[in-house]
């Protein structure tokens, strides 16, 4: 028999038990980070959707609040985001003590069932102290499906709010494209316009979408994430991005770049969008670690889902010129490094004690090193069980890569045991990586954050062994924390 799985993260958030799914409602409200989900409280596999709730202080530790939002007769709580409404547009709550306003996808599945057109409106609720009790707009949903040709699948509000317009903006998902709509009180939406058919990746329907600005030394430029079920570039979900401008009604996207951009190329990062109301004004981000292909076999228990690490986005250009294309680059959140624990091995220590270090971390660690690009290296995890985990790069292909053919459980899916690779977006001969090895995933984050992949990996016990092939010349090992 195997031993008892011992797979609970230490630093990324998972609900207490059941299933889970997308990041919903991601909002920063006095002082705490909050966290909604799609959430199946009575089953390890999909199910009638509620959104769950966590909050965090530090994006390290996380509380669970249970269920902020349970399914009606009315229908299911798909996915959707909240915002503090500040200026109280929305006249809910009262002037002194502004609302937190969310807007889901109310889901109706019977209408889906007996074949009727329209199933996805967008509903509001809303909470007055903070985030723990919410409310239900009474009447119909804020903007109902309206049932023209190709609006089958319409879902997943993503609010912002827009300070020259005095308006707010929902991006939505619609089949193949997103539809934007503003609204001044956050009720009564008014469509501006539609981005995206036949262009970028169309496998799958399109989800999930998020757009917000960010900061380049060439001025602003707008981010706009779209998730799609299947396609991606480890094979099943992923997401990809566009970047480009934004006038207040219509995304244009700047025609520049190689084909589909993806904010990561490995196999579980999904359904990720970012924080509003984040105080400092950056881009934090956090995905669903997991892939539609095998998320309901995966072999946890008795939770089944994990969100990544919280991440900052930033857009760096690789290559000058007319060549050059802006890149999405991801670094775990600063909140995540400053909670890391000592640093417990470091090249020039005795090699013989790197064991040791990764076995006082239990086989969680947050590892940098450097390497030089024209030679190939791999770092091998191994668990005394038979079961490897190798991450490295491979300098003939110029490719980052994660195998987890033999890390462990991998039976539950064909689709599983696979390896996967990145490009190497950056130039020159230096080369630095930086890996967060946690109980059930490895993420790995090279050229600053240009080059990502994310994986599970269910180890049948914690690595305890760590053998560097080839010239890895810095490489820090530190605890979690
Ligand atoms: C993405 C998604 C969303 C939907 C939700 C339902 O993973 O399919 O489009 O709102 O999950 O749980």
């Amino acid at each position: 028999a195997l031993p008892t799985p011992h797979w609970r993260p230490r630093l990324h958030f998972t609900p207490p038990a059941w299933w889970m799914n997308d990041p919903n409602g991601l909002v920063w409200h006095a002082g705490r980070w909050h966290l909604f989900y799609q959430f199946h409280p009575h089953s390890r596999v999909w199910g009638p959707m509620h959104w769950g709730h966590a909050s965090s202080s530090d994006l390290r530790v996380w509380q669970d609040h249970g269920v902020a939002l349970a399914p009606t007769a009315a229908g299911m709580v798909f996915s959707g985001s909240a915002v503090l409404d500040a200026a109280h547009t929305s006249g809910l709550g009262s002037a002194g003590a502004p609302p937190l306003v969310a807007l889901y996808t109310l889901h109706d599945e019977a209408a889906a069932q007996a074949g009727q057109a329209t199933f996805q409106h967008q509903a509001l609720a809303y909470s007055l102290d903070g985030g723990g009790q919410w409310q239900r707009l009474p009447g119909p949903p804020v903007l109902p499906n309206p049932g023209t040709p190709g609006t089958r699948d319409f879902r997943d509000p993503k609010l912002r709010w827009l300070p020259e317009r005095q308006r707010w903006l929902m991006a939505l998902a619609v089949g193949d494209h997103i539809a934007f709509y503003s609204a001044a009180d956050l009720r009564h939406w008014v469509h501006e316009s539609d981005f995206g058919a036949g262009l970028g990746a169309h496998d799958g329907v399109w989800e999930c979408p998020d757009l917000f600005p960010l900061p380049t030394p060439e001025g602003e430029l707008w981010v706009l994430l779209v998730s799609l079920v299947k396609g991606g570039p480890a094979g099943g979900s992923a997401t990809q991005y566009f970047v480009g401008h934004f006038d207040g009604t219509h995304f244009h996207a700047d025609p520049e770049g190689p084909g589909v951009r993806w904010i990561d190329h490995g196999p579980d990062n999904y359904a990720g969008v970012t924080w509003a109301g984040v105080p400092d004004g950056r881009a934090v981000f956090i995905g669903w670690m997991n892939n539609w292909d095998y998320a309901r076999e995966l072999p946890t228990a008795p939770w089944r889902g994990a969100m990544t690490l919280p991440r900052e986005l930033q857009l760096r250009r690789s290559g000058a010129g007319p060549g050059g294309v802006w890149r999405l680059c991801s670094t775990p959140a600063r909140e995540v490094q400053a909670g890391l624990g000592p640093v417990l091995w470091q090249t020039g220590d005795p090699a013989e004690a790197l064991n040791f270090a990764l076995q006082a971390a239990g086989g969680c660690a947050w590892l940098t090193c450097q390497a030089d690009a024209r030679e190939s290296f791999s770092l091998l995890f191994d668990n005394g069980l038979g079961d490897g985990l190798r991450v490295g790069f491979d300098a003939v292909d110029g490719v980052y890569f994660i195998d987890r053919r033999l890390a462990g459980e991998t039976g539950f899916h064909p689709a599983f045991a696979a390896r996967h690779e990145v490009p190497r977006w950056a130039a020159g001969e230096a080369l630095t990586l930086t890996l967060v090895l946690d109980t059930s995933s490895v993420e790995l984050f090279a050229d600053e954050g240009c080059s990502v992949l994310t994986s599970q990996v269910f180890p049948r016990a914690p690595w305890g062994r760590l053998l560097c092939q080839g010239p890895v010349q810095g490489l820090r090992l530190q605890a979690l924390g």
